[in-house]
């Protein structure tokens, strides 16, 4: 436990922590596999949710590549695993910079040690409820240019954030430069099933409960961006729906790892979409 920062309290569960247990990480305490068994047993299909909700990040991240984007933010990062934006990024594109932001210290931690001395990559300790305070972090102005194009990133983590979380959002749209990219999923209400009700209430006991929003407060947390239609038209049929539960944003057919994301009830409260900042360069 080498890499477990000494402030940490290692007796209550953390949701970072657990989403890593999820998908079958190490960097986590008893606490937290104490707390996600206890969600697995009543919904199992968290495990399938969290690998969805992976996947549907590699393939906004590649989206985002497409549309020529080369600078990314993550807000609210996680503990850094397969499919880390940087890695997507660099294996094509190697000049493109990456900014990983996540407020929990092993997050971070485990996120410094494993990035090493990469100029085109940093990740910064920061609370999201606090865009001033990243915008102007000297490490984010260094590595990301605002007056180009950007996709800045967030992927299931604004359910954590009780209350209004437009102003979280609202200050990065605006510093975003036409071309830039809106990248969030997000737990809604509206399919919830009763497993999706005892999943807030064990997260309830957390220091990070869960907060359920709308599809309606999701999809207007990409203000006046143009929405990315979620159905690909080459892939299937068009469709101009915004937002799909993450699994089916887009799915890409050669993506051995997405396959067996099945379409459930639970998952389909899961949201996704992509919005592009409108203006000359989009
Ligand atoms: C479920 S994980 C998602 C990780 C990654 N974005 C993904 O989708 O794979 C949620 C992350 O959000 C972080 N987080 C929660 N509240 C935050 C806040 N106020 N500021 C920054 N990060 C936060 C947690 O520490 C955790 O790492």
């Amino acid at each position: 436990m080498s890499w477990a920062p000494a402030e940490l309290d290692l007796t209550r569960p953390n949701a970072a922590r657990m989403y890593d247990y999820f998908l079958g990480g190490s960097r986590n305490f008893a606490a937290d596999r104490h707390a996600a068994d206890a969600v697995l047993a009543v919904a199992p299909q968290v495990a399938d949710a969290a690998r969805a909700n992976r996947a549907f990040l590699r393939r906004a991240v590649r989206y985002a590549l497409q549309q020529g984007i080369r600078q990314f933010l993550d807000l609210g990062s996680g503990i850094p695993t397969v499919g880390n934006v940087h890695g997507i990024v660099h294996r094509t594109h190697a000049d493109a910079r990456v900014l990983y932001v996540d407020v929990e210290p092993v997050a971070v931690a485990h996120a410094r040690a494993l990035l090493g001395n990469d100029p085109r990559v940093e990740v910064i300790q920061a609370d999201i409820c606090f865009p001033d305070f990243i915008l102007q972090n000297p490490t984010a102005q260094r590595l990301i240019d605002l007056t180009r194009p950007v996709a800045v990133l967030f992927v299931s983590v604004l359910h954590f954030i009780p209350g209004g979380v437009n102003a979280i959002v609202e200050p990065f749209r605006a510093a975003m430069s036409p071309g830039s990219a809106l990248v969030i999923s997000h737990a809604a209400t509206g399919t919830a099933t009763s497993q999706t009700d005892e999943v807030q209430r064990l997260y309830q006991r957390t220091p990070t409960p869960l907060q359920l929003r709308t599809p309606a407060e999701v999809e207007a947390l990409f203000g006046d961006f143009a929405m990315v239609p979620a159905n690909a038209p080459e892939t299937m049929p068009a469709s101009d729906t915004a937002l799909l539960p993450v699994a089916q944003w887009r799915p890409d057919p050669e993506d051995q790892t997405e396959r067996g994301h099945v379409a459930s009830p639970f998952l389909a409260g899961f949201l996704a979409g992509v919005g592009m900042k409108r203006g000359s360069g989009s």
